[in-house]
């Protein structure tokens, strides 16, 4: 059994940032199941949001994060990430980040519901720089070891305390015991048909945390992306995030018959926040019947090849050009606002076990979170596990432990893919931007008795991320189920309407673990 100080799960700008400030202090080890790197972070587009330009402020950002939210902002959380954000980007800039400029100048882009530009970015690749300068630093830094193509299939738990964790690595199962384990292990959206994340986005630190009994809170708030890349007759596999910063640049929606929309449903039309603009092309496509409505970027007054390039190169594999054609798009599953549940420095309900960035939720983002708060989060909130976990005295590393490895029951199905496909579907089909009572019950009674169909785990990656994809998914199905009103990202047909007198509060959400028995 390898013991090290602290344990970090994942290489996103969360777990980039939390490990290397945890290095100074003690032996860390940075696992992750793909390469060092591989992530949501890698393929963000738009930027990262922080007040840094002379007339924006943390006090202007903090209300339009909070107006985003939708009533279920933690405000503590929110001020410490718009206060600590602009310091976290500097730092980022003096490691080697190279953001855009104009005349020597930070150059910043707008994006919808924040009242002004305020979004650094790099082309339209801004998840890349970033993951590039922190992994850099690291490597060279040379303090952190690194676990690649390693994936964590459980917590080690010991008597309520988080101690370490189960590796599947090369087709076998390895111990890990530390201090502290951070949770930096992402999204889930995954658990949808049609969604912008990487293909690990499973859900497995939600999965991994609840099945230890740790809370988790807002899993029914997962966040649609209004516009991915939809061809007519496109499969799941085609679609492409087309960055939110096109429409913070002067981009425009029509529908399928040509005309502008955005206007009949906000005020603020295109720019209107996430989950408005998701919901009203929804309805577009309902209404007309099509599969799609179409971004409009002709009258952006920019060289598009050179503000937009990841864009511009796949649409033109497509075979459109973004300066003349209307680019086909749709919603999809984008992130997910809620997860495991902390406080302001990571701590989760268990001791011993932390999380941040996307796995998390300690109420930053509300019901619906505001466009490039999210990297923000993992830098902000990354650093803040770590600083706090030095500062604390009693972190020390504990004796190693003779913990055995009890294999979850109920595990995996045998006939993983497709369960996988069936699951995707069912999860856009009752769990997907407009939800009813009666989708939903459906939603979680299949998943439910898929859930008991299931056949003990083998050791094989892809089926231990189906089984986290399926807990997550019915955990979102339960909450959403229960939360009869409709709020931020999470819209009921049957109660279209927010309810703040029965519903401005949270769900958490934590397992029950049942007591063997003792027989007679
Ligand atoms: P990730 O970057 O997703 O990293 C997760 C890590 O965990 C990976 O290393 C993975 O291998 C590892 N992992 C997962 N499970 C396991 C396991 N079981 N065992 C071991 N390792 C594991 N946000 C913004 O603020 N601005 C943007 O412009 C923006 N654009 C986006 C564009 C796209 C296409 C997408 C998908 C998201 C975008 N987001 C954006 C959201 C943002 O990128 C993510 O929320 C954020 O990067 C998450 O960072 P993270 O560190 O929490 O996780
Ligand atoms: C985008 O570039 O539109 C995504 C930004 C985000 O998810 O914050």
């Amino acid at each position: 059994m390898t013991s090290v100080d602290f344990i970090v799960i994942g290489s996103g700008i969360a777990g980039l940032t939390a490990a290397r400030e945890l290095s100074h202090g003690g032996e860390t080890l940075l696992i992750s199941k793909g390469a060092l790197g591989e992530g949501a972070t890698q393929v963000a587009q738009g930027g990262i949001a922080a007040a840094m330009r002379k007339d924006d402020s943390p006090t202007f950002h903090y209300a339009d994060t909070i107006r985003a939210g939708a009533g279920l902002c933690d405000p503590e959380a929110v001020r410490i990430l718009v206060e600590e954000g602009p310091l976290r980007v500097r730092e980022l800039i003096e490691l080697g980040a190279i953001f855009d400029r104009v005349d020597g100048e930070l150059d910043f882009t707008r994006e919808a519901a924040h009242g002004q530009r305020r979004i650094l970015h790099v082309g339209d690749a801004t998840g890349r720089e970033i993951g590039r300068t922190l992994g850099t630093v690291l490597q060279s830094e040379g303090k952190v070891k690194l676990l690649s193509h390693a994936m964590v299939v459980d917590l080690m738990m010991d008597n309520g305390r988080c101690v370490g964790c189960w590796v599947l690595q090369d087709g076998e199962i390895l111990g890990y015991q530390a201090s502290a384990v951070i949770l930096a292990t992402g999204g889930c959206g995954q658990i949808f048909r049609y969604n912008t994340n990487p293909k690990g986005a499973t859900g497995d630190g939600i999965a991994l945390a609840y099945r230890a009994g740790a809370a988790l809170q807002d899993m029914e708030f997962i966040q649609f992306h209004p516009t991915t890349f939809a061809k007519p007759g496109g499969t799941p596999d085609s679609r492409f995030l087309i960055t939110e910063a096109v429409r913070g640049e002067g981009a425009v929606l029509r529908n399928d018959e040509g005309q502008r929309f955005m206007s009949r449903y906000h005020p603020d039309a295109e720019l209107a926040p996430r989950d408005v603009v998701a919901r009203s092309i929804f309805q577009e496509m309902q209404r007309t019947g099509a599969g799609q409505v179409w971004l409009d970027m002709r009258e952006i007054p920019l060289d598009l090849a050179a503000r937009f390039p990841t864009i511009y190169a796949k649409c033109k594999a497509e075979g459109l050009d973004i300066g003349k054609d209307l680019i086909p798009v749709a919603p999809a599953a984008h992130y997910m606002m809620g997860g495991v549940k902390t406080d302001v420095c990571g701590q989760t309900s268990i001791p011993g076990l932390y999380a941040g960035g996307e796995v998390a939720c300690l109420g930053v983002h509300g019901a619906n979170r505001l466009a490039s708060n999210s990297l923000l989060d993992g830098l902000v909130y990354g650093y803040r596990i770590a600083s706090a976990l030095l500062r604390n005295a009693q972190m020390k590393l504990h004796p190693p432990r003779n913990v055995p490895f009890v294999p979850f029951a109920n595990s995996a199905f045998s006939t993983n893919a497709e369960l996988r496909l069936a699951l995707q579907d069912a999860m856009w089909e009752w769990a997907g931007i407009s939800r009813s009572g009666e989708g939903l019950a459906r939603l979680v009674a299949q998943l439910s008795d898929w859930q008991v169909l299931c056949e003990p785990r083998g050791a094989d990656p892809e089926s231990c991320e189906t089984q986290n994809m399926l807990q997550v998914g019915l955990l979102m199905a339960q909450a959403a189920l229960a939360r009869t009103e409709s709020r931020g990202s999470h819209y009921r047909e049957d109660f279209p309407l927010r309810d703040d007198e029965h519903w401005s509060r949270h769900q958490v959400i934590v397992r029950v673990f049942s007591v063997p028995s003792t027989g007679s």
